[in-house]
């Protein structure tokens, strides 16, 4: 699945650092972090009509990735509610809008890793784009285990969500290799960790199945789903699982901000059942109860 660029997005205004740009002059210097050494941590972000979903966890979640690198000036939940409203109001959206939201270690005074060098404070960038789901999740995708592990505590904790994504885009490159939509990617012990850019799930027996976050991104779609298990009665277990029980469950879906929840059709050529009825119920309460999730900017 290779997402295609949208003309509604030639003109819109994006926010970086403190004031809006036009697409065409929207640009960080070379001495910026994300350039220099993919300084810089991300939040992706979706927009309904009623609010952007789970606002508060993104930003909890992007404030604690910076303190664990240790920025020096993370700016509040208020003053970045307050950008991404400027953005959203500049390009009139309210819908079928992705936000990525990107906070930079910010400008260097000459190239180097040492974060002293950054002497201009960091820099906050809200790149609100017109984007539907960008999976097809009736049809669903089809994935790749690849060679490429997803990093465990020991290397660099998944629990930063922060720009430095070779490990996942290395994955990726795998998968598009093989002609599939995503990379599947197993832990150092070689359990099933996650997709290259979103989150698994199985059903097996009437239960719901993810693996342990110790190496994947606590994805807040993820945990949204564990709530709405949780709240429906429906056992929810974290665990460790192999790629055989996933190639051999009942279902299996992605889920990501960027797609929602999307069935999983097949893995490594074997095809993945799609009857269970346990996840059609999954996914419609997803879908039934999402917009509850949204929180308005103002
Ligand atoms: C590696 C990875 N896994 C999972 C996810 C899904 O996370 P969320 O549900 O918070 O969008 C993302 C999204 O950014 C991701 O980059």
């Amino acid at each position: 699945m290779l997402q295609k660029s949208n003309p509604k997005n030639d003109h819109i205004q994006i926010y970086i650092k403190d004031k809006l740009y036009p697409r065409h002059q929207a640009k960080v210097s070379v001495f910026d972090s994300t350039v220099q050494g993919g300084d810089a941590v991300w939040e992706g972000l979706r927009v309904y009509p009623q609010g952007v979903v789970c606002l508060d966890k993104h930003l909890t979640r992007l404030q604690q990735s910076a303190k664990t690198l240790a920025f020096t000036d993370i700016p509040s939940k208020a003053e970045i509610k307050k950008a991404i409203k400027l953005t959203l109001d500049a390009n009139a959206m309210d819908d079928n809008t992705h936000i990525r939201l990107t906070l930079s270690r910010g400008e260097k005074i000459t190239s180097g890793m040492d974060p002293r060098l950054n002497q201009s404070g960091s820099c906050l960038i809200v790149l609100a784009e017109w984007k539907p789901l960008v999976y097809d999740n009736n049809k669903g995708i089809t994935v790749l285990s690849t060679s490429q592990r997803r990093n465990a505590p020991q290397f660099l904790d998944s629990k930063i969500h922060h720009n430095n994504l070779l490990n996942n885009i290395l994955a990726k490159i795998q998968a598009n290799v093989a002609g599939k939509d995503a990379g599947l990617m197993l832990d150092d012990r070689g359990f099933v960790a996650e997709l290259n850019g979103s989150n698994v799930f199985m059903i097996q027996q009437g239960k719901v199945y993810t693996p342990f976050a110790h190496a994947c991104l606590p994805g807040i779609t993820r945990n949204t789903v564990m709530e709405l298990c949780k709240d429906n009665d429906i056992q929810l277990i974290e665990a460790d699982l192999s790629l055989s029980e996933f190639m051999n469950a009942e279902g299996v879906f992605a889920t990501g901000t960027m797609g929602e929840l999307t069935p999983v059709v097949e893995i490594d050529g074997r095809v993945i059942s799609r009857d269970s009825q346990l996840m059609d119920q999954v996914l419609k309460l997803f879908k039934d109860n999402i917009r509850r999730y949204c929180e308005p900017l103002s």
